[in-house]
């Protein structure tokens, strides 16, 4: 087991009814600003039970966050923090609102050229503004996290930053506001935790067990309630456990003493900065042929993986593994995540611009290994045409 540092402070109120407990939260501060996305909190109920709970605040707003944030609308955001001298920033959305308020909370207090904060990977921030979050996706672990990725559409540039200075102070995980999620948000979701529980356990062996046993769980469990979520919109139960997952999935608890990849996010973020594509299907494409590209380095892991998440026992170990890649595309394409850049009217002409940005973005030498340079995800990207 390799050697780790544990840090996680963010405070989690789950459950039914869990945005009330905004007033104690907030109970010492006067000014927030509250930020979302393009109005889905507002049809569904959200909006009303925050501003319920606010009631003893001075409230500003800030709408129209759209996904995979943009640094553009984000620096709008950030002059009316300055402007109204906000005490904290409430994020209430998924990923890309979340994403977008750690951006604003450290800008907020940055005197240079934001855009600073994403070329030093947030190594710049000295001091941000306390955020809370109400998360009303389950995907991407934001909301207990240090990280945000950003996108400055002028320059198609998607990069990601990290800071312990963002990390929410809290966050409210009520499964009851996701059921008004469309169902290719509920598969995006399910494909984006399902790949970050990966991204952290299919590396290679380093007998870290508490760690694997962990991830393993976690796969099952998403396994098991994602095509739930699809069949049965309304059960709380379903939700709730998708809902934990996937933050448990990146919350820093499967990274324990493990190598980690992250090289199909990498790949993935170019694909969704040049040709629009959302973060998760990126994910579903790169993911399985990646590891057909690397299935000898990954061996190992890939058939711990086939026998004990997929229960595959089939003597030829060749085999197993195959079919253990052959499952985890199946589960994708099941729960409605297609997982070929055809799928997506993008082919061969498409792959030069990836390779491209990810040369320029000194992305060269990825995965556990460091060693897929962009010649190799040249390859990686062929097997998923
Ligand atoms: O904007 P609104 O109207 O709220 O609609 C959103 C949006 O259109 C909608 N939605 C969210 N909650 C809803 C809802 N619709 C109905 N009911 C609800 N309860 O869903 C749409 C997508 O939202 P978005 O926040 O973009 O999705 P997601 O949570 O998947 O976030 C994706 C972003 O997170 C980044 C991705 O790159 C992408 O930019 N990631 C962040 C990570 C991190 N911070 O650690 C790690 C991830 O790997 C990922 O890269
Ligand atoms: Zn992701």
């Amino acid at each position: 087991m390799n050697n780790f540092s544990y840090f996680n402070p963010t405070t989690i109120h789950f459950g039914k009814g869990q945005i009330a407990s905004l007033k104690d939260e907030l109970a010492n501060y006067s000014r927030i600003l509250i930020v979302y996305g393009g109005g889905s909190i507002k049809r569904n109920g959200v909006y009303q039970q925050v501003m319920d709970a606010l009631s003893q605040q001075q409230v500003f707003e800030f709408s129209g966050i759209e996904p995979n944030p943009h640094f553009e609308t984000l620096i709008q955001a950030t002059e009316l923090a300055k402007q109204k001298e906000v005490e904290l920033i409430l994020a209430i959305g998924g990923g890309s609102v979340i994403d977008g308020c750690k951006f604003i909370a450290a800008a907020a207090c940055y005197q240079s050229d934001a855009w600073q904060i994403m070329e030093t990977g947030g190594a710049c921030i000295e001091q941000a503004l306390p955020l809370g979050c109400v998360l009303t996706l389950p995907a991407t672990g934001s909301e207990m996290n240090k990280n945000g990725v950003i996108t400055r559409a002028a320059t198609q540039d998607k990069l990601s930053f990290g800071s312990d200075l963002v990390r929410p102070r809290f966050s409210i995980l009520d499964p009851e506001v996701t059921n008004s999620l469309p169902a290719k948000q509920i598969a995006n979701g399910v494909v984006d935790s399902f790949i970050h529980v990966l991204e952290q356990y299919l590396t290679y062996p380093v007998n870290a067990k508490v760690t694997d046993r962990f991830a393993e769980g976690l796969l099952l469990t998403i396994i098991e309630e994602g095509p739930l979520a699809l069949q049965q919109p309304h059960n709380y139960e379903v939700r709730a456990n998708l809902m934990w997952a996937a933050t448990m999935a990146l919350n820093g608890t499967v990274k324990n003493g493990v190598p980690t990849d992250w090289a199909t996010h990498a790949i993935g973020h170019e694909l969704t900065a040049l040709y629009g594509l959302d973060h998760a299907q990126t994910l579903a494409i790169v993911l399985p042929a990646l590891w057909r590209y690397k299935q000898q380095q990954k061996h190992a892991k890939l058939l711990q993986y086939a026998k004990r998440v997929w229960q595959l026992d089939d003597a030829n170990e060749q085999q197993c593994v195959e079919q253990a890649i052959t499952l985890t595309e199946q589960f994708f394409n099941a729960m409605g995540v297609a997982s070929k850049l055809s799928d997506y009217q993008l082919d061969q002409s498409h792959i030069e611009a990836v390779i491209d940005k990810l040369t320029e973005h000194g992305m060269t030498a990825l995965g556990e290994h460091k060693d897929i340079s962009p010649e190799d995800v040249r390859k990686i990207l062929e097997l998923a045409l």
